[in-house]
């Protein structure tokens, strides 16, 4: 080996990656997989894997390098497209100088043609085998660059990684697993051009070999944490490599980059495992340990949320008694949803005028929040910070400061548009106004939402500036939150359309879904699982009637299917029977004695289970505790489900199982004789390797229906 080949060696719990620069090339991934001996010669891959140099093709192949070029014959996406003003759009960078460090590297890439200078930024974390990259941009030259394409570090699949799992949606559908195969004939893409990241298309996926599931198959998961537009490109090329590159998506003519100025990517973060459930753990752990907000890890209060009780009706005696309700049932935080500002008595208005409304609440929101706290209840508000009403007087004011190009007719969702926030003054006076309310009230948490798309995000002329609202938005919620440092926050776009890794630095818990159905909850929440832990999944007990779907449901399998995430009741408690109160009451202890282990568990979907019957089980960092949802959406084919077999216990430990249904009578009555586990009080003393490897057998369970088990530790 030359001296000016080089290799860098990051090694985790289970994995090893190894990145490799020629003679000052721009470096590739090597290696990423199963960790490799301390003394490994990584020479060794370089020579076992030399490709053969086929007919009519450049005299050198094209490198998959983590910056793939067009001036190599790379026939992929090549990670940068810029000029200056039709100059300079085609480069050729170089390697010039490379920092590594024991958990990171810099390489820094050069074209003194093109003037540009290239951070590619990788940091490696050991703890989750989880690597992290961005690219950086610096701009040498006197003009500026226009700037139409920037990739974050590009990334090589390995052989046989065909298949593709990405998170789609809608509103009220958030987070579905969907599986595409990949083809050398037709790379993948998944964009969003909304301003947000989801719910159609979330900014990430995994990939892996063929038919991979919970336990099997080499899988790299990948999530660009970016909250506004983006594009990843999956593809498998005519020659055999397969690459994932992840970009920020702008909009035409939107980044450009002054003379001496950097553009900075979003991060990409991905790590490698074999199957889905180490590689949820590991995002997790890493969302954990790196990016949420330290309020995340004291205990989640249990909450009700105004809205579904009483939508746009904000009457005093009605909201009072909805408080005193809530505090009843043992709720910890009364947040109060949208209609409380200035006109907002319908939809249709009020967006942008972020002032009590005092012909609703005439003395101010003090009474209520003195209420709230009587209560020993802390207070929440919603907001709807990025978006104005026509019918507003901010709109009245300032025509201009709607992010809409004003020649073309305007297209309105839910009656509002989109406030520009790029524009510095209607940013400041958004600031000023939930400002003054946070330094008005005790306000310890806002659900801050954002139900309009961003389309034809324009300015007065016509310049896009989609990408500048999303980095407004993150401006004002780190101004915000850091002249009150003990504000939380929450995401909602119409319920789950922006979770990311970026938003989740400032918001600690995420509306999932506006979808409070328990059986169509089952499935979002497991689909939100594959990247996010339960403890910052918002999941409300609704009314009997899901107000989304019209579907009925008992109180027992609501309540069990939000106790999967952080609890909270969004019905009208004061209006509620008396039966119904009394059969949430015991869950709300159990979430109140698990909450504190849930938030550093080990999330586990149970594989192989028949369609139609699911597992979702979170086990302490411990192993002491855990909780099982064996679900059941539609009846069995057979009569007798199979035995079930919990996963992550300590196989020479014994533990406690037992079913924490409220409801065992009402389920006895699907069985002649039900199992003892059925039975009141009863519980089942064994090893956790009989739980895991024998199984326990399941009571016979009627379809839109749920099972609680609780499997502790003797000790515990
Ligand atoms: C959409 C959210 O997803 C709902 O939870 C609720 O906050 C409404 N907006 C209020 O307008």
């Amino acid at each position: 080996m030359s001296s000016a080949e080089k290799f860098f060696r990051f090694d985790g719990q289970k994995t090893s990656v190894i990145l490799y620069s020629g003679e000052a090339t721009i470096p590739t991934l090597l290696y990423w997989g199963e960790k490799l001996p301390a003394a490994f010669e990584a020479q060794e891959l370089l020579l076992l894997g030399e490709r053969p140099l086929t007919f009519a093709a450049l005299e050198r192949e094209a490198p998959l390098s983590l910056f793939p070029q067009e001036s190599e014959g790379f026939l992929g996406s090549p990670a940068l497209a810029a000029h200056r003003e039709g100059k300079h759009a085609i480069q050729k960078l170089q390697l010039c100088d490379v920092q590594s460090w024991e958990d990171g590297c810099t390489f820094q890439l050069e074209d003194q043609n093109a003037a540009l200078r290239m951070n590619l930024q990788l940091r490696w974390s050991a703890h989750d085998d989880f690597l992290t990259s961005w690219s950086e941009l610096e701009n040498l030259g006197p003009e500026t660059l226009s700037l139409d394409h920037l990739a974050c570090p590009t990334l090589p699949l390995l052989p046989g990684e065909n298949e593709v799992l990405a998170l789609g949606g809608r509103w009220a559908g958030e987070f579905r697993w969907e599986r595409s195969a990949l083809t050398p004939n037709l790379a993948l893409s998944i964009e969003q051009r909304s301003g947000r990241s989801g719910p159609e298309h979330f900014p990430g996926c995994v990939i892996g070999t063929a038919g991979f599931d919970e336990t099997h198959g080499s899988v790299l998961g990948l999530h660009l944490a970016w909250s506004g537009n983006y594009k990843i490109r999956i593809e498998r090329l005519r020659d055999g490599r397969g690459y994932v590159q992840a970009a920020g998506g702008f909009m035409p003519g939107e980044i450009q980059v002054e003379a001496g100025a950097r553009f900075v990517t979003p991060r990409l973060m991905a790590t490698r495992a074999m199957g889905l459930e180490a590689l949820s753990q590991r995002f997790h752990s890493f969302l954990r340990r790196e990016i949420l907000p330290t309020w995340t890890r004291q205990p989640r209060p249990l909450l009700v949320n105004s809205w579904e009780a009483v939508y746009f009706d904000h009457e005093r005696s009605r909201l009072e008694a909805l408080v005193e309700a809530a505090a009843a049932i043992g709720a910890e935080r009364f947040v109060l949803d949208d209609g409380w500002f200035l006109g907002r008595r319908d939809d249709r208005r009020g967006l942008g005028d972020w002032q009590v409304d005092p012909g609703v609440y005439p003395e101010g929101l003090r009474p209520l929040i003195d209420l709230v706290h009587e209560n020993r209840m802390s207070f929440g508000l919603w907001v709807e910070p990025e978006m104005i009403s026509r019918d507003s007087q901010l709109f009245r004011a300032h025509p201009e400061w709607v992010l809409q190009v004003p020649a073309y007719p305007w297209l309105e969702a839910r009656h509002q548009l989109v406030l520009n926030l790029s524009v510095e003054a209607a940013y400041a006076a958004i600031k000023e106004q939930l400002d003054a309310l946070l330094r008005s009230y005790p306000i310890d948490f806002l659900k801050w939402d954002m139900n309009r798309i961003l389309v034809m995000a324009g300015d007065q002329e016509g310049r896009a500036r989609a990408w500048q609202q999303t980095e407004a938005v993150y401006r004002l919620m780190d101004e915000l939150r850091s002249a009150h440092p003990q504000l939380e926050i929450e995401t909602c776009a119409s319920g789950g359309g922006r979770v990311d890794f970026e938003i989740l630095r400032r918001c600690g818990r995420a509306w999932t879904s506006d979808n409070n159905d328990p059986l169509e909850r089952l499935r979002i929440q497991a689909g939100f699982s594959l990247f996010f832990p339960p403890e910052i999944m918002g999941a409300h007990v609704g009314s009997e009637r899901a107000h989304i779907s019209g579907r009925r449901s008992d109180p027992h399998l609501r309540a069990i299917v939000a106790l999967q995430g952080q609890l909270g009741f969004e019905l009208d408690l004061s209006r509620s029977a008396e039966a119904e109160r009394a059969a949430l009451v015991p869950y709300v202890a159990l979430y109140k004695e698990h909450r504190h282990w849930i938030a550093s568990s080990r999330v586990f979907r149970l594989p192989q289970l028949r369609p139609g019957l699911a597992g979702l089980g979170y086990v302490a960092a411990a192993q002491d505790r855990s909780l099982w949802w064996i679900s059941s959406s539609a009846s069995a084919p057979v009569s007798q489900e199979e035995p079930i077999k919990l996963r992550g216990l300590a196989p020479e430990q014994r533990y406690r199982l037992r079913v924490e249904n409220q409801n065992k009578a009402e389920l006895r009555r699907f069985m002649q004789k039900a199992p003892r586990l059925l039975e009141d009080d009863a519980s089942i003393i064994a090893s956790g390797a009989a739980l895991m490897h024998g199984g326990a057998s399941l009571p016979v369970l009627p379809p839109e229906s749920c099972l609680l088990l609780s499997c502790h530790r003797l000790d515990a």
